[in-house]
């Protein structure tokens, strides 16, 4: 193989915005803080602190070290580096198939709902959003947009399907730019962009006072009283522990296989604490500070006390696409308001998109040695199959099956699995100095024994709780009606399915490099 065949990073700050960009999405801004208000507010950044030190940070520094070592091998993604850790066991690498598996599950609906963003910031420039008053109208507006009826509105889901054809193609034009050309170059606008977009919007939040003289108790203080005061009462259950560690993983990006490949770029000696402590930082200051300040307060303020525990429990979507837009109609300049909110998600979303294309594409490129224009294209198709479930399907919970394997079950063990690799099969005093190599910042000693232990067995109790609490529900399909049955099960069939080919294909791969190497040794 020639060397340096692979794409690199430009600069330091382009990996730390690109992995910033891949962390910072929808999660922060519209995840966060309904799962804050709704789980003890204050009280929830207990357990969120505690996901945030055992398992975030630590399977940060895991992520960026893994990933930079199998790019030393040319293998960006975890088959390659996991077999790059122990080259003598044929095995390991067919677990590297969920870091591969997971952003790609999670890609093909997550560019459908970026698509709405981009949708909406359309509709908010040309006044569509500020002629609809209320909160029926605004829901109706959603249905009606994502297929799920006919309406006034919308007749079908065709206004929604050429939103998400450009969202796509601008997701396969960044890949097919590669990493610096493409992805860097992308994030280092894109991420100072929605920082200032949040931070306007922060702004004007900070400033709504208490709009209704009739009712001075809507006040954003109390807005940010009833989002923060703390209800320690919630640490009792164990669901707040859980839900706290899944915003972690989520927020993060930890888990899902991307932050192994973007490290794959880097040149051995690059420093990999420091980066993954900054890249971390900026997401959380977007989550806690920009996301906290953000949709919650504004709600509490123009809908009250009475409303805001149903609106902070109504779901990511409604509560981007409808609660937001209502508040923004409430301000002077709706229109300008409505699009900045809708372009801050937008940005989030693209950044964090393409980070989980990269790994399906680096997968093509390095193990079959075909090129990244030819790559982006072979990955462009089949996703672009792929995504017509979620597009066409939503309505009948294909979006929720592929989130919960995708986004959230598979995460956990991925993250189970290559913290089990880092510390115990490629062991810890090799994992300690390899992620001290070139570093610009020294890990504090005892998260030497929280990787080899803590995380694990942190992770290892998630798992084991899921499986007692929930798992023959899931299995049976019990929360899914039986209509919506066999599209949750057509959609189970084809995970099921793109799991084997990718086994199959890290089968071919490997059979293809081992004659290669012998053609080349004879
Ligand atoms: N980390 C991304 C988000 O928060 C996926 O939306």
């Amino acid at each position: 193989m020639p060397a340096n065949k692979r794409d690199t990073w430009a600069s330091r700050l382009g990996i730390i915005m690109a992995v910033a960009g891949s962390a910072i999405g929808l999660g922060n801004f519209l995840r966060f803080p309904a799962k804050a208000a709704s789980n003890g507010g204050g009280a929830f950044m207990i357990p969120y602190l505690v996901a945030l030190l055992f398992l975030g940070l630590p399977l940060m520094w895991v992520e960026w070290t893994l990933g930079r070592y199998g790019g030393g091998f040319e293998h960006g993604t975890a088959p390659g580096i996991f077999h790059s850790l122990r080259r003598k066991n044929r095995f390991i690498k067919y677990f590297g198939i969920i870091g591969i598996f997971g952003p790609l599950v999670i890609f093909v609906y997550y560019t459908f709902i970026e698509s709405w963003t981009l949708a909406y910031g359309f509709f908010s420039i040309s006044g569509k959003l500020t002629s609809l008053a209320d909160q029926q109208g605004m829901q109706q507006f959603l249905s009606g947009f994502q297929g799920a009826e006919s309406n006034n509105y919308f007749s079908s889901v065709f206004p929604a399907y050429v939103f998400f054809i450009c969202t796509f193609a601008i997701n396969m034009w960044v890949l097919y730019h590669g990493i610096k050309g493409g992805i860097e170059r992308i994030c280092r606008i894109a991420v100072p962009v929605l920082f200032v977009c949040a931070i306007i919007l922060m702004t004007r939040v900070l400033l709504l006072g208490a709009p209704n003289p009739q009712k001075p108790s809507w006040s954003i203080a109390n807005g940010f009283g009833f989002l923060w005061n703390p209800d320690f009462n919630a640490l009792k259950s164990g669901k707040v522990w859980i839900e706290a560690a899944g915003q972690i993983f989520f927020t993060l990006s930890v888990g899902i296989g991307v932050i192994l490949t973007y490290a794959s770029y880097l040149s051995k000696g690059d420093d990999v604490t420091l980066s993954g402590l900054s890249a971390t930082s900026l997401n959380e200051t977007a989550e806690v500070i920009l996301g906290g300040s953000i949709i919650i307060p504004a709600a509490f303020v123009f809908f009250g006390p009475d409303n805001i525990r149903s609106i902070a429990a109504s779901g990511t979507f409604n509560l981007g696409f409808v609660t937001m837009p209502l508040i923004t109609n409430q301000l002077p300049f709706p229109k300008l308001f409505g699009f900045i909110w809708f372009l801050l998600l937008f940005l989030a979303g693209v950044t964090s998109s393409i980070s989980l294309g990269q790994p399906a594409v680096a997968f093509i490129e390095d193990e079959f040695d075909i090129d990244r224009k030819k790559a982006v294209v072979i990955f462009g198709s089949v996703t672009f199959v792929l995504c017509h479930f979620p597009v066409f399907m939503l309505k009948h919970g294909v979006v929720d099956e592929l989130d919960f394997w995708g986004g959230t079950f598979f995460l956990v063990v991925f993250a189970a699995i290559e913290v089990i690799l880092f510390a115990w099969v490629f062991g810890i005093d090799n994992a300690w100095d390899e992620m001290h190599r070139g570093a610009d910042l020294r890990v504090p000693k005892v998260y030497k024994f929280i990787i080899k232990y803590v995380t694990p067995l942190f992770l290892l109790v998630i798992i084991s709780i899921w499986m007692w609490q929930e798992w023959l529900s899931v299995i049976v399909m019990k929360s899914v009606s039986a209509a919506d049955k066999p599209y949750v099960l057509g959609t189970r069939i084809v995970l099921i399915s793109i799991l084997a080919l990718l086994a199959m294909a890290v089968k071919i791969a490997w059979r293809r490099r081992d004659l290669k190497g012998k053609t080349d040794a004879a």
